[in-house]
């Protein structure tokens, strides 16, 4: 990042938070404000990218001495020096309290006048932000006695939620209810860690800054688009909580259901977040309900040593839950009719990899008629990359084809790049007051619309999920399914990227 560039975020937080805030983590002991919350916004002070007045407190039901504070909000910190950790523990400090009782609310709220007091700020500069790093059952509780005890009059509130936003249309409606009659939808930032990645902010930029790209986007050119996300390992012992939500809530309904909106929206009509929020909306109220004759569902079983899924002790033991799933979705617009789009997820599959894959149509006649199809594939992760995979006269005399790539592989680009954490760029877009990285409400209302039939379906009927063994490729039925849906694998000339020489 240029010295300009970070010159400009810090004016935009400065002037979005009048160089002052307070953040208060909710969940404080706990596992994700330990690993994601707190590195993440140790890595914005040191970078300089807080508002120059800050502190931060942690709150949660646990007794924590100042000493076990330090150690669990230290425990992940990477590359921190003695001096940047000292200065990031003189701004933070910990309070414990009930979540279901006024007084302890009370307590909390006379601790933050005391300090915003004791820091000189005015009113007007005493911002609030209100960071839930807490489990789903105690949210709107939680919710509840900030808003009655905590809310500031005083300055900017903004309330900071993680998923789970329920398990259906129904829950997640009426959580949206419960805090819509507390916090105004401005003050609310729906977290989708997915749009803190790199490349997936990426896509819009790729696409509208593009002329040659983004008019491919459409089914007169594209035959298929892949969604993959393929996890190496199981629920090893925590299955409990993915039990009850499996992998469809767990991951598709929400990161990989972003990812696709990105991919296949239109050009948002202004430049401001709304604009793109809701040419989002706009997409996803033309997605249509996904039917189950348009699913492959599985469940992964014992393989070697590594066991099943129903042998985590926390899992049931009939359980149906799909630990893997491919699904076809459809885009009811002018645009990308006919178009499926394969969503696939799975857990203790044989490798660690989220990636978009475009697969064009085949040349229709002529000269070329048996060329390999393009492919556009964005990896999100691991290793960020953009290639396009084309065919290509291989060098000498002779006039043969061969597939070749165009690859941008952003390691061996841009050698002094740093890619933050997605949880370090959603917090500074909070400190920004940018919404466009965050899921506003009614696009929370239309994903559930698209998956909700699906999931009362399968917990209704107790569907059988598919088999396959830990570290595979998933159930052996995927290779038949996807090519029902149109996907070709170059089966002369298996393809491997990225390719480095000429070739046979
Ligand atoms: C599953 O668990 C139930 C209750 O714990 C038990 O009665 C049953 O025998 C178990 N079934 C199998 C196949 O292990
Ligand atoms: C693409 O969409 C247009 C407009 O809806 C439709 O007429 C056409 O048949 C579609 N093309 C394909 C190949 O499905």
């Amino acid at each position: 990042m240029s010295a300009t560039d970070i010159q400009q975020l810090k004016d935009q937080v400065h002037e979005n938070m009048q160089g002052a805030v307070t953040i208060v983590v909710l969940g404080a002991s706990g596992d994700l404000a330990g690993k994601k919350t707190y590195p993440a916004i140790f890595s914005l002070l040191r970078n300089g990218l807080m508002p120059e007045n800050v502190h931060i407190t942690g709150y949660a039901r646990s007794k924590l001495d100042r000493n076990e504070y330090v150690k669990r909000i230290t425990a992940h910190l990477k590359d921190a020096s003695e001096e940047q950790k000292n200065k990031f523990l003189e701004v933070t400090d910990y309070v414990s309290g009930q979540y279901d009782q006024d007084d302890s609310w009370k307590s909390l709220n006379e601790h933050l006048d005391k300090l915003e007091e004791k820091r000189g700020l005015k009113e007007g500069r005493r911002n609030r932000v209100f960071y839930m790093a807490l489990p789903p059952s105690v949210f709107v509780t939680v919710a509840r006695g900030l808003r009655k005890f905590v809310y500031t009059d005083k300055g900017h509130n903004r309330i900071v939620v993680e998923k789970p936003f329920g398990k259906d249309l129904e829950s997640s409606t009426e959580l949206a209810k419960d805090l819509g009659e507390l916090f105004k939808e401005e003050e609310i930032y729906r977290i989708d860690h997915y749009l803190g990645k790199e490349m997936v902010k990426n896509i819009l930029p790729l696409r509208f800054a593009n002329m040659i790209l983004d008019p491919t986007f459409c089914n007169k050119t594209v035959d298929n688009v892949q969604i993959t996300l393929k996890e190496p390992f199981g629920t090893e012992g925590r299955g409990g909580y993915f039990d009850e939500y499996n992998i469809i809530r767990d991951v598709m309904q929400n990161h990989l259901l972003q990812v696709m909106s990105l991919i296949a929206m239109d050009k948002p009509a202004g430049n401001d977040p709304e604009s793109t929020r809701d040419a989002k909306v706009k997409l996803l109220r033309k997605v249509k309900p996904i039917d189950i004759k348009d699913t492959l569902l599985g469940q992964y079983v014992a393989n070697g040593d590594k066991p099943g899924y129903k042998d985590d002790d926390t899992v049931p033991n009939d359980s149906v839950s799909p630990t893997f799933a491919a699904l076809v979705l459809y885009v009811d617009n002018d645009r990308w009719r006919g178009v499926p789009f394969i969503m696939k997820a799975g857990k203790a599959l044989d490798t660690a990899k989220v990636d978009v894959r475009l697969q064009f149509r085949d040349v229709e006649e002529g000269l070329f008629k048996q060329a390999a199809r393009n492919e556009l594939v964005l990896r999100i992760q691991p290793g960020e990359a953009i290639y396009y995979k084309l065919n290509n006269k291989s060098p000498g005399l002779t006039y043969r084809q061969i597939v070749t790539d165009l690859d941008l592989t952003y390691k061996d680009r841009y050698k002094d790049m740093s890619i933050p954490d997605a949880y370090e760029t959603l917090i500074l877009d909070v400190m920004r007051s940018d919404h466009s990285n965050f899921v506003r409400d009614d696009e929370l209302d239309a994903a559930w619309r698209i998956f909700t039939p699906l999931l009362h379906k399968i917990d209704r009927e107790k569907i059988q999920p598919k088999p396959y063994p830990y570290g595979s490729r998933g159930p052996q039925e995927l290779d038949d399914f996807v090519t029902r849906y149109g996907f070709k694998r170059d089966t002369k000339a298996p393809y491997e990227w990225p390719v480095q020489s000429v070739g046979k």
